[in-house]
């Protein structure tokens, strides 16, 4: 299978370079995958992805989990079409699993301000969960003004646009296998 990897990619006017590659990306959701497998053994935690941005990351982290698991969408929009969040959250679609009482583990694609996953958590908790674990592919520390609970993160980064893997610019670059970052 041919990977659409490029080492410099142009959306919407901007160039990007490649920063984190297929393999690095891999091994790392590797070993997320292994730790959660461990941490839930016998708790068959149930998945909750955020659209758009978090199905690749989803759908690659599951199939390294070894213990029977679950898996459900939301999907919340914040960005438009910009790189800079609107500051503002809209639930687009709601999860249908009863998830009370369950073991639920959130995957976010990234947590920049924390705004969206604030907002997640919160709305999460209300619906009585047993726990509530936090999982995200990519986190901008420097960007983080909401305290949010975060337990496994697979790569901090610079506070910089990035795209691929799922992520976008303006709907675009989401088949890129890599992650990749504004050349500015
Ligand atoms: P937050 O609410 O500011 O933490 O923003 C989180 C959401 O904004 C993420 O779920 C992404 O969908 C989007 N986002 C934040 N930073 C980036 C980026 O660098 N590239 C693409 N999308 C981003
Ligand atoms: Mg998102």
């Amino acid at each position: 299978m041919d990977l659409y990897q490029p080492e410099v990619v142009h959306v919407n006017g901007e160039q990007f370079r490649v920063y984190l590659t297929h393999e690095e990306i891999q091994q790392r959701i590797k070993q997320i995958g292994t730790s959660i497998s461990r941490d839930f053994s016998e708790k068959k935690p149930i998945f909750i992805g955020v659209l758009n941005g978090a199905y690749i990351f989803l759908a690659d982290l599951m199939r390294y989990v070894t213990i029977p698991c679950e898996v459900d969408f939301m999907k919340l929009s914040s960005y438009g079409d910009e790189k800079v969040s609107s500051g503002q959250v809209e639930d687009l679609k709601e999860i249908n699993a009863n998830i009370r009482g369950r073991h639920v583990i959130l995957v976010e694609d990234i947590i920049d301000t924390g705004l969206s996953m604030k907002y997640l958590i919160d709305k999460v908790k209300l619906m009585n969960p047993a726990s509530l674990t936090v999982v995200t592919l990519l986190h901008k520390q420097d960007a983080t003004r909401y305290e949010v609970q975060i337990d496994y993160t697979a790569f901090r980064i610079p506070n910089l646009f990035v795209l691929g893997y799922g992520l976008d610019y303006a709907q675009e670059g989401r088949n890129l296998a890599q992650i990749y970052i504004l050349e500015e």
